[in-house]
């Protein structure tokens, strides 16, 4: 799978909602019930940590959940891109780009939402044929002034920021041209996770869920 197929693929996830929620989950038998939430509420897209021991278990319960699409985060070698697919993971996230990334995730058929920080980094990224990237630690490296910044020169990338996005800053990322989603763990913190709260992570899905429309662009748009 090309990396252009592969950007065309996250585009496709990344315009299914308005937020992707980062996952780091503390037990796996949690996650059916924690995805079941998530995508009653709205967010069919599930970016599932692998920083933790229950985060393959997790993805190949969260893969049997109807309506969901559950991808592999924090992938970080060719090893972790192999696990993700055996898991059931349907794309993978990563917080950089390295070339044994690129190898494995056109070798495994799994589309890759590469990571970026910088301008000369999204044009690597480019080159490699990849034009929906993440942009992260987000808030840290300029948030919605360099995504702002970067539509000048690069307006053919698009964006799925995370790294510090909550409720209250979503909208303004998503309000701008070159942003498709943001991911964030806002919607599932680990205290509601670990109580079985689903009722409260639901509810938090439901408000994420219509954020676009308080923005001046709507989905589709
Ligand atoms: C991450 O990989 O940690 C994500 O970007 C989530 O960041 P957040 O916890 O600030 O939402």
């Amino acid at each position: 799978m090309t990396p252009e197929s592969q950007s065309r693929r996250t585009r496709e996830l990344c315009a299914l909602a308005p937020v992707i929620p980062v996952l780091v989950v503390p037990d796996a038998a949690g996650a059916v019930d924690l995805a079941t939430a998530l995508i009653g509420g709205g967010l069919p897209v599930l970016e599932v940590t692998l920083r933790s021991d229950a985060a393959l278990p997790a993805i190949r319960a969260m893969a049997g959940v109807p309506g969901g699409h559950v991808g592999a985060g924090t992938v970080l070698s060719a090893t972790d891109v192999y696990r993700a697919k055996e898991a059931g993971a349907t794309f993978c996230v990563a917080p950089g780009l390295t070339d044994a990334l690129v190898a494995a995730c056109e070798d495994a058929a799994l589309p890759l939402l590469p990571g970026v920080a910088t301008p000369t980094e999204a044009m690597i990224a480019r080159d490699h044929g990849y034009d929906m990237l993440k942009l992260f630690p987000a808030e840290v490296v300029g948030g919605v002034a360099l995504l702002r910044a970067l539509n000048g020169p690069l307006p053919m990338l698009s964006f799925c920021p995370t790294g510090g996005i909550t409720a209250d800053n979503a909208g303004s990322y998503l309000s701008l041209p070159n942003v498709l989603a943001v991911g964030g763990s806002w919607v599932a913190p680990d205290a509601d996770q670990r109580a079985g709260n689903w009722t409260a992570i639901g509810d938090r899905a439901r408000v994420a869920a219509r954020l676009r429309e308080g923005t001046s662009r709507k989905s589709g748009a």
